[in-house]
């Protein structure tokens, strides 16, 4: 399993021949390595409708002709928009090509913001992929919530989880230290930080409290792929 990190909360994840993107948020995202025309995907999972994670989910999916894996009722916006969607539901699990897809219950917010038609889209979500043997969690924007510890029970043994660190909309550095410690992953990588002025945070702070703790965490570069 490869993971690219595309900065925020976007991830490119190939395994078992498969492409997965995950909140493709690109143009507009100061941080981006690369424009969307840059990407290709046969799975585009989108966790809920915040533009930062929408992002440019749309035109990939329209491009590459991929599916958007989304909540049901963000799935049925995008239909509207003319992309193939795959709509899911919180708490379950199917199956995908690339392996097993567990779909998980975030704590955050989740108002479509589209032109001037603001819709509250109910619940937002995150990820739990199982393929090649190996599992990888992307909780998309949450807070800190019991919730985790059940997630990681799930995903065990948990490879991979990509947490958030910048507060304000998600947890910070402290929560997500907390997090580590409720889900157990043997490698933990930190997104959704210093893109926007109000997600500060320095990942080479949260990586040394979390070796501290006996936790393997690293930071993972802007453009940069590791395998796991
Ligand atoms: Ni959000
Ligand atoms: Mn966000």
């Amino acid at each position: 399993m490869k993971i690219t990190y595309l900065s925020h909360a976007a991830f490119l994840i190939e395994t078992a021949g498969h492409k997965i993107l995950i909140d493709p948020f690109l143009t507009h995202n100061p941080l981006a390595p690369c424009g969307p025309g840059d990407i290709t995907a046969d799975f585009i999972l989108v966790s809920h409708a915040h533009g930062d994670h929408i992002g440019d989910a749309i035109p990939i999916a329209q491009r590459c002709n991929a599916p958007i894996v989304a909540l049901s009722d963000l799935a049925a916006w995008f239909r509207t928009k003319g992309v193939t969607t795959i709509p899911v539901y919180p708490g379950t699990v199917f199956d995908m090509p690339f392996g097993r897809l567990r779909i998980t219950p975030s704590v955050h917010g989740n108002t479509l913001t589209d032109g001037s038609a603001v819709t509250i889209m109910g619940q937002p979500a995150g990820f739990v992929i199982y393929s090649e043997g190996k599992t990888l969690y992307h909780p998309g924007d949450t807070g800190i919530t019991a919730e985790l510890r059940l997630i990681g029970e799930l995903a065990a043994p948990l490879d991979v989880a990509l947490l958030p660190i910048g507060g304000t909309y998600t947890m910070n550095i402290d929560d997500a230290l907390k997090a580590i410690e409720m889900l157990n992953p043997r490698l933990t990588l930190p997104m959704h930080y210093n893109t926007f002025d109000n997600i500060p945070a320095d990942p080479g702070v949260f990586v040394a409290r979390a070796a501290a703790n006996g936790r393997s965490a690293r930071v993972i570069a802007i453009g940069e792929t590791i395998a796991v």
